[in-house]
């Protein structure tokens, strides 16, 4: 009979050259990883290439991929108009130092795509756009506080991080009790204590994942997001959705046409930039417009402007990526590709968790997918045939979902997944345009295997 030392044994027996690499990474970086969400135990894979939907470890094991650039890489690794696009900018130059007719292509391209994008401002990640978008906001309100909902992740500066709303970044040591105190965290889905909030106190903007919190982990209905839009409206609070995750990914337009949404602000990374780094803030003009120097204005000084810098912001190769990239998804209709076979994997490991009695079920939105073990499945098909689909469950429900996020399967599932050749991002991951049939059946075949290795090491008991 298997054991979990047995797995842990295993998993450290095949993946040597990952553990030797760790060993060298904890003297030199700082805590081993460069993302906390690559913090595994007994020791993170490292990977030496990609190519369509796969990765290759430092041990040559070929590994069907859900991390999929966390999420940035709609079309799949190496995808070819990227790599030319990219590979030719690199001989004309990585930094002009200057202004340059791709960053405004770039623009051009997100306001055509995103109904609520009058301008533009380029950053260099997700976490910098909703640092900017809120500064923008309390600039525009004159207010300090913001709000947001627990699951929902936007980043890792202090504002993001506070209140832990996230059961992937629960908060942070190191942020003022100022910062905490501004920030208001709030249950998602429930637009009367939204309203009680902003009844309350003077607040400067609504931050929300508008797929539902972390990838899509909390479903969220679109009634809820034009609710939040109107009382937003009411009282003088900027909506800000976050896109990073779903810009280009559940609509060309984003969630905000998927649900036909105007919100203030839009933060966006991501796909945008082609698997490169990149992000941008799109909005508004008169939110916008305080990023601009006006010297001809009357009355104008530079204290009304909202300050921004970043050596790297709309860099000639991310741009050469995020066009290439866009251009694209556009053309080949990656998002319907991908969304159609997140469908059939979730229905495929629906159907190998039923037939194995684990209480766990899988679900997704567009071509993002969790499972969340210790869920009952029951409870949830109860729920969705009311009628009222995941998006609207009551916040038991929700809670769940945020606290199985965070369960032990985290480790246990993707490990045993990892030495059945499959990488999971947590207990889920992004589907993209470059994963085959072939590679869910692969990834459908490899999960029956690793529940029999789990079962048979006592690791689902709590789950039978
Ligand atoms: C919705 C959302 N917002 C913000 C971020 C932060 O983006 P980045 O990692 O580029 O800073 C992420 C990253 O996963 C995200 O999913």
């Amino acid at each position: 009979m298997n054991s979990v030392s047995d797995l842990v044994a295993r998993y450290q027996k095949e993946f040597p050259r990952s553990a030797r690499l760790y060993e060298r990474a904890v003297s030199a970086i700082a805590g081993g990883i460069t993302h906390d969400s690559r913090f595994f135990t007994p020791f993170p894979i490292a990977v030496e290439r990609t190519q369509g939907a796969w990765k290759w470890d430092v041990d040559g094991r070929r590994l069907v991929d859900y991390w999929m650039g966390h999420g940035s890489l709609l079309l799949g690794h190496a995808y070819p108009a990227v790599v030319e696009a990219v590979s030719a900018q690199a001989s004309r130059g990585t930094h002009y130092g200057a202004s340059h007719e791709l960053e405004v292509e770039w623009a051009e391209i997100i306001i055509d795509a995103l109904p609520a994008a009058d301008l533009v401002r380029f950053v260099n990640s997700g976490s910098e756009a909703t640092q900017l978008a809120l500064r923008l906001a309390r600039s525009y309100t004159n207010r300090s506080r913001s709000l947001k909902f627990s699951g929902h992740f936007h980043g890792w500066h202090d504002e993001a991080a506070a209140g832990g709303g996230n059961p992937s970044a629960p908060g942070s040591a190191g942020i003022t009790e100022a910062t905490e105190a501004g920030t208001i965290l709030v249950p998602a889905g429930d637009v009367g204590v939204v309203e009680q909030a902003l009844q309350q106190h003077d607040v400067a903007a609504v931050l929300v994942e508008p797929s539902g919190g972390g990838w899509g982990a909390v479903p969220l209905a679109g009634e809820f997001l034009r609710e939040l839009a109107r009382v937003c409206k009411q009282h003088g609070t900027l909506l800000i959705f976050d896109e990073v995750a779903t810009g280009f990914r559940v609509h060309y337009g984003g969630a905000q046409t998927l649900h036909g949404i105007q919100p203030d602000l839009t933060c966006l990374a991501k796909i945008m930039a082609g698997g490169l780094p990149g992000g941008a803030v799109a909005g508004r003009r008169d939110v916008m417009e305080l990023l601009a120097f006006h010297p001809d204005k009357p009355g104008w000084d530079k204290e009304h402007k909202v300050a921004h810098f970043g050596t790297f912001n709309a860099n000639p190769l991310s741009a050469a990526a995020g066009i290439a990239a866009l251009r694209a998804i556009r053309e080949c209709k990656a998002i319907d590709v991908a969304n159609r076979l997140c469908e059939q994997l979730i229905a495929a490991l629906n159907d190998v968790l039923r037939q194995k009695g684990i209480c766990a079920f899988a679900y997704g939105q567009s071509s993002m997918f969790h499972i969340a073990f210790g869920v009952d499945p029951a409870v949830i098909r109860k729920q969705v045939a009311g009628g009222e689909g995941l998006s609207s469950m009551p916040a038991q429900l929700q809670d769940q979902l945020i606290q199985a996020a965070k369960g032990p399967e985290t480790q246990t599932v993707r490990r045993a997944m990892l030495l059945e050749g499959v990488d999971l991002m947590r207990t889920g991951g992004f589907l993209s345009s470059a994963h085959t049939t072939a590679d869910l059946e692969y990834t459908v075949a490899a999960f029956k295997r690793a529940l029999e290795h789990l079962a048979a090491a006592g690791e689902l008991a709590r789950l039978i």
